[in-house]
């Protein structure tokens, strides 16, 4: 890999690759490695110079307002705002007053331009199905699924949670909520029956929208019994009086795609068949004008308690921070066909797949299975048969593509590719070299670009006609976004000094608030730093003004890219028999980022043997799901704690990581605690 560092400053080192487009690479320290936007791509881009990007930044932090307002106007508005913002700490407002939808953005806005006939949805299934729906067609299975949204009860305002694998029909779905102002609730494909009635349950929703199943791998996973699992009530007696427990009280219907053809049950008077259901809708279902705030849906993401949080977007500002960060980090075109590999179960996949390419009016891949089905080239094969230009992955898939070898994207042609991007977890220098090297082929600018949940929209990322890249780092804010790294009394920290990444003001697609919690809302984000958002990562910024993300400051965990809360594993384990008491910590991996480690202390009685470790693994994948399995589980007869009873994490994070502990430990209450799970470790 071409990691060796040039000895001599501002020498310009040889092109990695022959072509006139490659950018050149100046270089003295690894971090100091400048690659310039290529001429070729920044001639055609939308912003194509650094002035050009200065003068808009400087503009839109100057007056944020006239800014969005100026942007927001290129999209479609049923009634326009009165007012741009309103900013009560910790409660925002975007485009108050104004009537919009964010399907009807999407989808029908496109139909009287000459998009109307354009693809909107290539999607392939694993098992190589092709599938492609025009605008015009997409507009009429969203217009039908609204219906029948509609005929099962579904009004403006409810909830509609959504567990299905990466089909055309999950788009439809999303999108057809979104028409009539249902807020949809996405639940991962990959979450297990118990995290889908918590979900569910917290936001009270009224229908499940599921599958039979879902390709995967090679083998199906069954949705539609973890959805009947989900909802499964169990009459019990305690105290005499008898009870219902569990399921989810408030689900009327469960609408069922039919995807691989295996048996189901389905519950008659609950479970409608999706084929049927649309087989009898009209396609004729105008868009709801809605409130800029209507909520346009809820994600649960995992924060620092056990409890999942509801992250709600709003419609107006959501949309326009996705459509506008898509054309301009993306440098969006008619022309392109874009791909982004996320699942639309994470934050990625609703912005990236679904509303900020789509209220573009682009051309979307989307991919059923998984990366490396049957064959280890599936990504690049997908590549060269659908001539894909912009390609978005996460870092952990990169690494894993550098462990299986160069020659299987050797294998394809790819150079319709124009422009690469990453996201989830910082990206490591190699990895980049790597996607610039063999992927991108030198000619191809990296956008690493930095955001969350929370935030809905791309947040510090290079504009890749513009912003010369250095890798590793996500360089420059987006427009109308003022990040800064500051020390815990909130002062600004000097370049090079880390700290704690915040975002000072307000922006369009911030987060709403915690479904039902504004308690939580504000003392999450804004109690750190009061009234100010804190993002819960650590970060430094370099001389030139560039964010260097560190990770989560917090007890947050980025697993293969997967936002995880280690508390939220923790409940899962101690929920087993068999746990007395059990802290999680990450320790670096080579192609994860993070893996988990489990500190497992057990109660009386139970075996501290390899069999236990597999239930304990299974158990954490019944509760969760199978992202959330311990990659390690070691059992201790304690766990270091602080005299207040508090476990130290820092120091379990050092044993998993390192295999000792050098930190502080003046705390701890009892050192011999330590002394033990480091004696645990050498056995
Ligand atoms: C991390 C995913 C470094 C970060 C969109 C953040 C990143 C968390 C990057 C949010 C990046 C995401 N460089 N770190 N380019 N992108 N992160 O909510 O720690 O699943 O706080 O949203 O991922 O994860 P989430």
């Amino acid at each position: 890999m071409p990691t060796k560092t040039p000895s001599k400053s501002k020498k310009v080192v040889k092109p990695v690759s022959g072509t006139s487009h490659t950018q050149s690479i100046e270089s003295t320290l690894p971090e100091k490695r400048l690659f310039k936007p290529n001429k070729a791509f920044a001639a055609k881009a939308k912003i194509g110079s650094m002035a050009q990007y200065e003068k808009m930044y400087r503009a839109s932090i100057k007056d944020p307002e006239k800014f969005f307002a100026k942007q927001a106007e290129e999209l479609h508005w049923f009634k326009p705002w009165r007012k741009v913002s309103e900013w009560k700490a910790p409660f925002t407002k975007w485009f108050i007053g104004g009537k919009i939808n964010a399907s009807y953005n999407c989808i029908d806005r496109h139909l009287e331009t000459s998009r109307k006939n354009k693809a909107a949805i290539i999607w392939e299934g694993e098992n190589f199905e092709q599938r492609t729906l025009t605008y015009a067609q997409l507009h009429r299975e969203v217009s039908k699924a609204a219906n029948v949204l509609k005929s099962l009860g579904v009004k403006t305002g409810d909830r509609v949670a959504i567990y299905m694998g990466m089909t055309p029909e999950l788009a439809i779905a999303v999108l057809a909520c979104a028409r009539i102002g249902a807020t949809h609730s996405v639940i991962f494909g990959g979450f297990s029956a118990e995290a889908i009635r918590d979900r569910v349950n917290d936001a009270e929703c009224k229908l499940i929208i599921t599958a039979d199943g879902a390709f995967r791998r090679g083998t199906t996973v069954e949705l539609k019994k973890n959805v009947d699992q989900a909802l499964r009530t169990e009459a019990i007696n305690i105290e005499g009086g008898a009870h219902t427990l569990g399921g989810c009280p408030s689900v009327e219907k469960v609408l069922v795609v039919k995807r691989t053809g295996e048996h189901v049950d389905m519950f008659s008077g609950r479970d409608v068949w999706w084929h049927d259901a649309m087989a009898e809708a009209s396609a004729d279902c105008p868009a709801v004008p809605l409130d800029s705030e209507h909520p346009l849906y809820i994600l649960y993401t995992s924060g620092t308690t056990g409890k999942p949080k509801g992250i709600v977007h709003s419609t107006a500002g959501y949309l326009l921070g996705t459509y506008l960060t898509t054309k301009y980090i993306f440098d969006i075109r008619d022309e392109d066909v874009y791909w982004c590999t996320a699942d639309v179960g994470w934050v990625t996949g609703h912005s990236y797949i679904i509303y900020g390419p789509l209220a573009n009016g682009a051309t979307v891949v989307m991919y059923e299975g998984a990366p490396t089905y049957p064959a280890p080239d599936r990504f690049w094969d997908i590549i060269e048969r659908h001539g894909v230009t912009v390609f978005y992955t996460a870092p952990t898939a990169i690494r894993a593509f550098i462990r299986a070898g160069d020659e299987h994207p050797n294998k394809h042609k790819m150079s319709s590719l124009r422009l690469l991007g990453t996201v989830g977890e910082p990206i490591n220098p190699e990895a980049w070299m790597w996607y610039h090297r063999v992927i991108g082929k030198g000619r191809c600018p990296i956008v690493d670009t930095w955001w969350q949940t929370e935030t809905g929209s791309i947040m510090i990322s290079p504009i890749p006609g513009a912003v010369p890249t250095t890798p590793g780092t996500a360089t420059l804010p987006f427009f109308g976004i003022e990040p800064e790294v500051v020390r815990k009394d909130g002062t600004t920290c000097k370049p090079n000094e880390g700290g704690y990444l915040i975002i000072k003001k307000p922006w369009p697609s911030m987060l709403r608030g915690i479904y039902k919690d504004p308690e939580r809302f504000a003392k999450q984000y804004f109690s750190d730093f009061p009234g100010i958002y804190f993002t819960g990562d650590g970060a430094r910024r370099d001389k030139k003004g560039y964010f260097w993300i560190m990770g989560r400051v917090d007890d947050v965990i980025n697993v293969s890219g997967h936002r995880l809360g280690t508390m939220e594993v923790e409940s899962a384990l101690v929920g087993n028999e068999a746990v007395a008491e059990a802290a999680v910590v990450g320790r670096p991996d080579e192609i994860k980022g993070s893996a988990l480690v489990a500190f497992v202390t057990l109660k009386k009685g139970w075996p501290a043997d390899e069999n236990l470790k597999e239930k304990l693994r299974k158990h954490v994948g019944e509760a969760i799901g199978h992202i959330a399995k311990p990659d390690e589980i070691r059992f201790t007869d304690a766990l270091p704690k602080t005299r207040s009873g508090k476990i130290m994490r820092r120091l379990l994070r050092e044993l998993a990581s390192t295999g000792s502990v050098a930190g502080d430990t003046t705390t701890l209450e009892d050192f011999s605690v330590l002394e033990r799970l480091r004696a645990g470790e050498e056995e």
